[in-house]
């Protein structure tokens, strides 16, 4: 007889999943390609996410992946049905209350009974690392009136002088891929 242990280990072949803030995709193809049995939805609103996410998935040739450019507060209207797992990897923090709502709302319509929720989000202290960049980002945008991506850039840049100019944050964290940019 199988134990509760390892059953949760390897969850039945058959299942549905759906991944919300997909990114480029990397979690969701790899679980697609290690579970073919099983049906993979992955939601994103940013195409070159998308698109980077679909070309992985057909360089692998998976037929169980399915991407969809959208937000979560219009991804109800695709009808995706229910899902037993539901999954979101660095989002939940990021975003709005209106997006975090749109994320219950979806997880309420989408969640079959007896489904899972997975919510991995950045949180303290874990993401501390993070913190000079994010406020040298911050205080870089805001000395400037310009469009938010012409902001990003001065932003980028003035963090990469940093990164030439050998700034100890980095040789403290030289394999951080987050600020490793
Ligand atoms: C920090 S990234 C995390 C990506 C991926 N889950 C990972 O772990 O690498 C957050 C993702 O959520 C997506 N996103 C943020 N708000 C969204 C929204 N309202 N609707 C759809 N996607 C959204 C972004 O486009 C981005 O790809």
């Amino acid at each position: 007889m199988r134990s509760i242990k390892s059953r949760r280990l390897h969850p039945k072949k058959i299942f549905r999943y759906c991944e919300l803030g997909s990114g480029n995709g990397v979690t969701a193809n790899i679980l697609a390609a290690s579970f073919p049995e099983a049906e993979f939805h992955a939601i994103d609103f940013m195409p070159v996410h998308i698109a980077n996410a679909r070309h992985l998935a057909d360089e692998a040739e998976l037929n169980n992946m399915h991407f969809h450019e959208t937000s979560f507060q219009d991804a109800d209207q695709l009808n995706l049905g229910k899902f037993d797992y539901i999954v979101l990897h660095g989002v939940y923090s990021w975003i709005s209350e209106k997006n975090r709502l749109a994320v219950c709302e979806f997880i309420k319509d989408h969640l079959n009974t007896g489904g899972i929720v997975y919510n991995s989000y950045n949180s303290m202290p874990g993401w501390s690392h993070v913190l000079p960049f994010r406020e040298a980002i911050n205080s870089m945008s805001q000395s400037h009136n310009a469009h938010t991506v012409a902001k990003v850039q001065i932003a980028r840049s003035y963090i990469q002088k940093l990164k030439g100019k050998k700034c100890c944050f980095y040789s403290l964290k030289p394999t951080n891929r987050a600020t490793n940019q």
